[in-house]
């Protein structure tokens, strides 16, 4: 069965993980939005790519910890392409501090950069996808996302992404009857990633964006209309 050609909006999409997840569901969309946080030569790059494969592709730019502008991005997106099918949030600043070291405001400041971007983004997009009826979110979580313990290097990041899938899991129970999943994908260690590579991975390698950028295609497909709420880990066996 052919899939209609969707509309999609990738934030945090200028480099690293949102890049490749961006690139990917160009595949088959008729337009990506590209969002980064200011016009930057890297965003522009990327919507390039994506105009190459076929689609059409823009950049937009906003800090999306501020309401006003998350809201003002999305308006632009939806004003340029006509609608947002898909949203995938992968805004997500990752601090590595011991917690002993860390004050209120670096604990702040990954809850904004995690929890408010992706609130401010859903709370933006939803009115339009609940009056069509469909829709596609997903929030990038972290691996780890689910063990309520001890992260002496990262608590306050590992704190919001929990934070972070509570506001998925409350969203995909509100949204299901609007059509609408809100699922999570949650990396573990990536190839250029902030965290040193653990030698104990069992799939023997770190992960790749085409790894994490696979799990999204998924579940933003139409077969996955059943699946909302769940956390999908992409960690080839990484401390589950
Ligand atoms: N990479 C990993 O090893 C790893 C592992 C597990 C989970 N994750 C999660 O996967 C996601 C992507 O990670 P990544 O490492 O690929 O990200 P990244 O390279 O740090 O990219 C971050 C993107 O978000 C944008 N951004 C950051 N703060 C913003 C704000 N306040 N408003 C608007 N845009 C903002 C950046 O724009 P600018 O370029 O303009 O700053 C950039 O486009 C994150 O949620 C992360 O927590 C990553």
């Amino acid at each position: 069965m052919t899939e209609k050609r969707r509309i999609v909006l990738v934030t945090g999409a200028s480099r690293g993980i949102g890049r490749g997840i961006a690139l990917r569901l160009a595949d088959g969309a008729a337009a990506v939005g590209v969002h980064g946080r200011g016009m930057s030569p890297a965003a522009e790059a990327v919507a390039a790519e994506i105009r190459k494969k076929g689609p059409d592709s823009r950049v937009f730019a906003g800090d999306l910890t501020d309401e006003k502008d998350a809201a003002r991005v999305v308006g632009e997106a939806e004003a340029a392409f006509g609608r947002i099918d898909i949203l995938v949030n992968t805004v997500g600043p990752m601090l590595v501090r011991r917690w002993e070291e860390t004050d209120g405001a670096d604990w702040q400041a990954q809850f904004e950069g995690n929890v408010i971007t992706a609130l401010n983004v859903m709370r933006a997009v939803l009115p339009d996808m609940r009056r069509r009826g469909w829709g596609r979110i997903i929030n990038l979580g972290y691996s780890r996302v689910e063990q309520l313990q001890a992260y002496t290097s990262i608590a306050p990041y590992a704190a919001a992404k929990t934070a972070l899938l509570i506001l998925t899991r409350s969203a995909a129970r509100s949204e299901a009857p609007h059509g609408i999943t809100v699922n999570m994908v949650s990396p573990g260690l990536m190839e250029g990633g902030v965290l040193p590579a653990d030698q104990n991975i069992p799939a023997g390698r770190l992960g790749t964006f085409a790894d994490v950028a696979a799990a999204v295609a998924f579940l933003v497909s139409d077969e996955a209309a059943y699946i909302t709420g769940t956390n999908l880990i992409v960690a080839g066996g990484w401390k589950i």
